[in-house]
């Protein structure tokens, strides 16, 4: 099929909002929207009734997605995660046994580093799995089972839909794994796949923000630096965060769990600091407020991403407040990533850089 960028200025734009629909689509090949169950193909092989550990390695923005997954996995499934990006794991000497099941996590299928990595497990006789979009990979080829992301192509070199079908594939995994596990309960399972399946409704309301945000993105372009924060599943998100602004508007700015401000990143904060903070309303929203309190009271600039929940609980100290859908803890990282991917692009554009080709990067990185 012919690839153009539709009615878009940039593939990213297009890929964006593509999500609703790519999601959705990865969705109806791991779950059951009848049913609310988690029906993953070929899981059996991952062996989660079996295994003392899940391995997760993988670079860039699958890295991302693996450590929101490491979340779901400890908290779902009750599994032990370790994860590390590919170019250390592959060469960390790490003790892997048969008893584990080790997942890499590739956009292309074909990162040099990641598949170092599969290699390594394998040759330790760990099961293997993989998350990948390009189905004839070598990544792909090598694995024992592949849990496919069906985003399409993607042509931005900066992923972003191929991230949050990442993450979809792997919240069923991690909830399909706390079934087997009998950490879930028939209950427990159905709302969480219910949450799952609501995903798409989600993620097209979050895009209807974008206009605030091409708006403040205007304003933002200016900042030398910036700082992202989230706790939880949402500090992945804000690492990705941080990522993509670098990448795309070459902007410096560091992703942090927002309780580490105090350890070192609220020494940077001033008048010209933006901040943006990722924290739906949830069981430690106090805590990400007084960090914004922190943050106001040297005078940075915060825009929170948050509902209205937590906009309404937020102590007036966000300058900005983006109100996303409420949504169940499981979508979060999912549905807030939409508009961190419309905060960069938003931004590249007003600073007129290259969006779909950066400089200096690639889309696979195939050599060390
Ligand atoms: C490059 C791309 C990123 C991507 C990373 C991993 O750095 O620019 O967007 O996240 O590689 O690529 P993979 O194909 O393994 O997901």
């Amino acid at each position: 099929a012919l690839i153009d960028k539709g009615n878009f200025r940039h593939f990213m734009a297009k890929e964006i909002h593509e999500q609703p629909e790519v999601i959705g689509h990865t969705l109806s090949r791991y779950i059951d929207f009848g049913t609310r169950k988690a029906s993953v193909p070929g899981i059996e092989t991952a062996g989660f009734d079996k295994i003392s550990r899940v391995i997760i390695s993988a670079c860039g923005t699958a890295y991302y997605a693996g450590l929101v997954a490491k979340y779901w996995f400890e908290k779902y499934a009750r599994l032990p995660v370790e994860i590390d990006v590919a170019s250390e794991f592959r060469y960390r000497e790490t003790p892997v046994s048969e008893d584990e099941f080790a997942l890499f996590i590739s956009q292309s299928g074909e990162t040099a580093d990641t598949l170092a990595s599969l290699r390594y497990c394998k040759q330790n006789g760990a099961r293997i799995g993989a998350v990948v979009n390009v189905a004839e990979s070598t990544i792909a080829r090598e694995s024992d089972v592949v849990f496919q992301t069906i985003a399409g192509p993607e042509i931005g070199v900066a992923s972003t839909k191929a991230f949050t079908c990442q993450l979809a594939v792997l919240a069923a995994l991690a909830v399909q794994a706390g079934r087997i596990r009998g950490v879930l309960s028939e209950e427990q399972e159905s709302e969480l796949v219910g949450a799952l399946a609501e995903i798409p409704g989600y993620a097209v309301q979050a895009l209807k923000r974008e206009v605030e945000i091409e708006r403040l993105s205007q304003s933002l372009s200016k900042a030398p630096n910036a700082l992202y924060l989230g706790r939880g599943t949402n500090f992945p998100l804000a690492l990705e965060g941080a990522l993509k602004l670098k990448e795309l508007s070459y902007i410096h700015a560091e992703g942090y769990a927002a309780g580490e401000l105090k350890h070192g990143p609220i020494a940077l904060i001033d008048e010209n600091m933006p901040v943006f903070v990722i924290a739906p309303y949830d069981g430690i929203y106090s805590k990400t407020v007084s960090n914004m309190q922190e943050v106001a009271a040297r005078g940075g600039r915060i825009v929170l991403l948050t509902d209205a929940r937590g906009a309404a609980e937020s102590g007036n100290a966000a300058d900005d407040v983006v109100i996303m859908p409420d949504v169940p803890e499981i979508a979060a990282p999912i549905v807030y990533a939409l508009p961190v991917q419309l905060i960069s692009y938003h931004t590249a554009v007003f600073m007129g850089t290259d969006v779909d080709q950066p400089r200096n990067l690639a889309k696979s990185v195939t050599v060390e």
